[in-house]
């Protein structure tokens, strides 16, 4: 890590301990929502949380919870409410400086499997939550973006500028925020940040339910006992960035000067990772955890709407935002593991 760069971040967490700001996370109850809540709070900020516990789950608050002071904590002020609802957005926005949009319906084969509501959500109420943003003047605004606006353009590594034809709906939402964001900053002069996320994992990401994320799936599946299926051959890759990547990103975005904003960048290690080599990872970091998962995995046929490869090119965010990602996936995994045998014990 070049000493500059993890200086941007530590001095930016010293500069925001000295003199607090009022973020708003929406999505706060989701995996990527209430990691960022947690270290917000950690460094005494206040915070306005808003979700509608769609995919998110009073759990996570409740974990957070008991991971800061008393203080802390009251510096916490929850709306339960949905992005759809223009009102809700505004109420949310009132009095804060940094907004962190995180609320979205996730996954490829949901939108696939329901495309209206993921439409509904991940546009219109991205759309309400850009006009709350600019009618209150806070004075940044950064959204979750997403590695699936590549599409299907096959170079690796992806390089911000260059992509190809989205392959799923949630991919044309996803791509849609950031043609809303660049009219806003045209037509408003309401300049936003969005990062293009790339398979984010961690704690508090949940396993549970038909949409779950690779990791946690695998990872419940071979703590209980149960059959791991691999989509495809399992050379299928991704460039899996562990948690505490994206919240140093969201953070570096949030504070970004001005001639950093307007634009969307890459939230990855820059490293690719197969679905096999991830496999034997996990079985290997559970087993270091005293967890021996034997059965072999079970390979069917690829999944509609997946990108093949992915890997990012992580230069822009690293030159513009001194974006430094701390953990490689080995390093993630080691740290998510320990989380997901006290979770589901
Ligand atoms: N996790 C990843 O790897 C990844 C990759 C690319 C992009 N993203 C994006 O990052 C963001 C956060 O994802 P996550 O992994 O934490 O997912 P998550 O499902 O854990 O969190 C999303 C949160 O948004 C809330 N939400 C959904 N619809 C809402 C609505 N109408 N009103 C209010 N709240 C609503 C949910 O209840 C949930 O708490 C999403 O925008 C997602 O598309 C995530």
């Amino acid at each position: 890590m070049s000493l500059q760069t993890q200086n941007t971040y530590e001095r930016i967490r010293l500069t925001l301990e000295n003199e607090p700001k009022t973020w708003l996370i929406t999505g706060v109850a989701g995996f990527i929502g209430s990691n960022l809540l947690e270290t917000l709070l950690l460094l005494n900020q206040k915070v306005v949380g808003l979700d509608n516990f769609a995919t998110g789950f009073q759990h996570n608050l409740d974990e957070v919870r008991s991971l800061v002071t008393p203080k802390q904590w009251s510096g916490f002020s929850f709306i339960k409410g949905d992005i759809r609802n223009l009102e809700d957005c505004k109420a949310a926005c009132q009095e804060v400086d940094y907004v962190l949009h995180q609320a979205a319906l996730g996954s490829v084969p949901r939108s696939i499997a329901d495309p209206i509501n993921t439409n509904e959500t991940n546009i219109s109420g991205y759309l309400n939550m850009l006009v709350a943003a600019r009618d209150a003047k806070v004075s940044s605004f950064t959204y979750a973006a997403s590695s699936s606006t590549y599409g299907d353009h096959p170079a690796l590594p992806k390089v911000e500028d260059t992509i190809g034809n989205p392959l799923s709906p949630y991919a044309v939402t996803k791509y849609v925020n950031e043609l809303y964001a660049n009219v806003f900053a045209r037509t408003y002069g309401f300049n936003s940040i969005g990062l293009r996320y790339f398979n984010i994992f961690g704690k508090r990401q949940t396993p549970d339910g038909a949409y779950a994320a690779v990791i946690p799936k695998w990872t419940a599946a071979m703590i209980n006992g149960d059959d791991v299926f691999i989509n495809g051959d399992g050379e299928t890759s991704r460039d899996f960035n562990f948690i505490d990547n994206a919240v140093q990103a969201n953070i570096l975005a949030a504070t970004a000067k001005d001639d950093a904003k307007n634009q969307v960048y890459n939230v990855a290690v820059g490293g690719r990772t197969t679905l096999n080599q991830l496999y034997e990872d996990i079985q290997l970091s559970l087993q270091k955890n005293g967890i021996k998962h034997h059965k072999a995995p079970i390979y069917r046929d690829f999944r509609v709407g997946d990108v093949r490869h992915s890997q990012a090119d992580v230069t822009k965010a690293k030159t513009l935002l001194g974006y430094n990602p701390e953990f490689v996936i080995k390093e993630g995994i080691a740290i998510a593991m320990p989380w997901y045998i006290n979770f589901l014990k």
